[in-house]
This record gives structure tokens, sequence and C-alpha cells, in this order.
């Protein structure tokens, strides 16, 4: 297969927009240039369905192990999600267990659900809140916390660390400050970790850091610990911004929300069209091993592709009106949790989490919740999107 066509390069595109407003952009650009150079981002865009899912389900052309992220400096270690092949699963299989279907029912079904209802009793009736600040985040980083095995850090710590661990893996300019923000967090993580693992060490428990402590041949313990790490930094902001999501879209399309309180059988539906409509990872980075073609385009090796599945949830070629939220949508299978070898490892978390128990019993408490002023929720976010706010008012 040879092809003589270069990919087009675009001046235009700013960071700025894409974190204002990127699905006006690549709805333009499905239609014109569906592969496209970025200049701003310094990136080979896809944002076709087709092309994401190609891309990720062809790790041996299209590589996790970019050595030019600034991801392995804020992490202090080369994650899992930078790594391939062999390499990377072993990783995978050693934290696997503690988020594996079963372990969500048997272990951490029961553990949420009291989260939630100790995180509910905290919420006043008859008042408008910041759900971002009151239940979404803290809740999040508590559930989090407990499956990881590190109950002993703060929510307010966990949300802290998991935005610094962001802000410097996406610290693509180099600036000193995200970076020594990052090492300060590391420390803490890492004395946390520390601190944890007596109670870890030898027992049953089903926790994150004692499944990978106690496994019969255990990984390093750098490696359990960037595990951790990358738990911590990717398993907050997408379960809070996903549940703020599917409120946001059930609370302005209120039919929506009466067949579903009805129903009470569609809480998963209304998750999954949720993260389609906004996918809280919007992208990911894959580095070209060999010379290759998409779209008829030639793209070298050394060359980086972005996937842009937030992009790829609303092409056209799958999905009708796809800016609509629309819990009765036919076709679900989005690409909001990933494809491939990496697989976003906390969905079925996730899904137990909000599905099954914060969205059902959020509604239970307050049925006639309402979103007084749609218009001030700010939504923001190149590489990970969700609203930075969601004033609720909570109504029996
Ligand atoms: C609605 C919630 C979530 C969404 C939409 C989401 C999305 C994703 C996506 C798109 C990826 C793949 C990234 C890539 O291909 O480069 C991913 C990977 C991952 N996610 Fe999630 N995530 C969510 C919740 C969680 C939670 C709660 C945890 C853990 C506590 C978690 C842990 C991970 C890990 C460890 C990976 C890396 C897997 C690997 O590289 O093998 N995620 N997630």
């Amino acid at each position: 297969m040879t092809s003589n066509k270069t990919v087009p390069v675009d001046n235009d595109i700013t960071i700025v927009q894409l974190t204002n407003d990127p699905y006006a952009i690549y709805k333009k650009l499905r239609a014109s240039t569906p592969v496209l150079k970025v200049n701003a981002v310094k990136r080979t865009f896809l944002t076709k369905a087709a092309d994401t899912r190609y891309v990720k389900m062809n790790p041996q052309i299209f590589s996790s192990d970019d050595p030019n992220t600034p991801m392995e400096r804020a992490f202090e270690a080369k994650t899992l999600m930078r790594r391939d092949g062999d390499d990377h699963s072993r990783l995978r299989t050693a934290m696997m267990p503690a988020m594996a279907p079963n372990t969500v029912k048997q272990t951490w079904a029961n553990r949420i659900e009291k989260i939630a209802d100790d995180y509910i009793d905290k919420l006043p009736t008859g008042e408008t809140i910041d759900f971002f600040q009151a239940f979404a985040g803290p809740f999040a980083a508590r559930c989090v916390a407990e499956v990881l095995g590190i109950p002993k850090a703060s929510d307010n710590d966990i949300q802290r660390w998991s935005q610094i661990l962001i802000d410097g893996a996406g610290n693509f300019g180099g600036l000193k400050e995200p970076f020594a923000n990052a090492e300060q967090a590391n420390i803490e993580i890492n004395a946390c970790i520390a601190d944890a693992v007596s109670t870890c060490k030898d027992t049953d428990l089903k926790n994150a850091l004692a499944v990978q402590l106690n496994a019969e041949h255990p990984i390093e313990m750098e490696h359990i610990v960037s595990n951790i790490k990358i738990a911590i930094g990717g398993g907050i902001n997408e379960p809070r911004d996903a549940l703020m999501t599917v409120l946001f879209g059930l609370l302005t399309n209120p039919e929506q929300k009466e067949a579903v309180l009805q129903q009470g059988t569609l809480w998963l539906q209304a998750l999954e069209e949720a993260v389609r409509w906004v996918a809280p990872i919007q992208v990911s980075s894959r580095l070209v091993k060999e010379d290759t073609i998409i779209r008829d385009f030639r793209i070298p090796a050394g060359d980086v592709v972005m996937t842009i599945q937030a992009s790829a949830n609303h092409d056209e070629d799958i999905y009708d009106q796809p800016q609509l939220f629309d819990v009765f949508r036919k076709n679900s299978r989005h690409q909001a949790f990933g494809s491939g070898p990496h697989f976003c490892m906390g969905t079925h978390l996730s899904r137990r989490m909000l599905a099954d128990v914060a969205l059902p019993k959020l509604f239970e408490r307050f049925p006639n919740m309402k979103l007084p002023d749609p218009a001030a929720v700010i939504w923001s976010g190149f590489g990970f999107r969700g609203p930075l706010n969601l004033p609720l008012y909570l109504a029996e």
C-alpha cells in the first residue's frame, strides 16, 4: 500500500478554542479534514470513529510508548499507560483483580453504597449547592481511595493529587510550576502508600495495593506504586465528570428524566449516553512506529497521532443528531472508555459507582432536584472535559 498524499497542516486552531468548544471544531474536521496535523498541539488529529478505533486496536503500529510525553516526569515513573505488549499486560494484570467485575460486586458494592449514603446525608435540602464540590468530587475520591487501599488519604488530598498529576502529565510546554507541584504530590503519595503497606501486606484484602503486594509473583514495588498513581490520576476526574454530565443531561431533558425515574432500569443507559455525549477523557496519543497510511494519507514513523474519542463518539456515520443527549439512542457503542489493550480498567467500578448506586440514590432522596440555570454551568477541557461547576437545587 502506497500513498503520496501528505497530511494537511492546520495553523489556526488554538488550544484555547479546543478547551472552550471542541465539538464545533471536530464537527468541521470530520466533514472536511478527518486527518489533520494541528500545529498548536503538535499532533495529527484523527476525528473519525473508524480511525480512532483502528489506531487503538493496532498497538504494534501505534505505540503507547511516547518518550516525549511529560507524563513520566509528572508521575516519576513510566506508567502502564505508556507501555505496550507483555510489558504493559504484566503491570495491568497485577492491579486488575482489584477492579474486576466480581471484585466490584462482591467487595466494593456495599462499601460504595455506604459511601453514597454518608455523602448524600451531608447534602442540605431546599438549597442550591455546587454539586461538584458537595458530592461529585468527594464521592469519587472516597470510592477510589478505598479501592486503591489508601483510605487514610483525605478527599481533598486525593482530588488535589489527581489534578496535579493530570496537570503535570499535560505540561507539554515544560512549565516549572506543574512539575514542582507534581514533585511535592509524589512525595505525599509515596508516603501515603508506604504507610498503607503494613495494613495490606499478608492479608486477603482485595484493594489495589493489597492484591499487588500479595500476588503469587508480585511485580516490583516501584510498579505497584506507579499503578496506584495512575489510578489516582485517571480515576477521579472521570467518574466525577461523568456523574455531573449525566445529571446535566437528565435535568435539561425532563421527559427523559421522567422515563428513567419511572422505569428504574435505565441508569446504565443514561450513564453510557452521558459519556458518549461528553467523553471525560477526550483524546489519547499514540506514537507511530512504522510508516503507515490512514484514509490515504501518509503518516510517517515518529509522528504522534491523537485519537479524538470525543469526536468519534459524535461521528455522523454512527449517530443521528450526535450533539443531543438521548438516553434512548439505539447505538451506544461509544469509545469513551477507550478500545484495545488500554481499555479503561475502572469501567466496571465506574458503572457500579454511578449507574447502580449514586444516580438512583440521589434521585430517591431528591426526586425534584433542579438545575435552575443550565447556562451557568461552565464546560471546559481539551484532554479531559466536564463541568467546572453544577449548581443544583436539591428538593425532595
Ligand atoms: C466514567 C469514568 C471513566 C472513564 C470515561 C475513563 C476513561 C478511560 C480511557 C478512555 C482510558 C484509555 C486511555 C488510552 O487509551 O490511552 C482509560 C484508562 C484507564 N483507566 Fe479509566 N476512565 C474512567 C474511570 C476510571 C476509574 C474509576 C479508574 C480507577 C480507579 C480508572 C482507571 C484507569 C486505568 C488504570 C487506565 C489505564 C489502563 C491501561 O493503560 O491499561 N478509570 N480510562
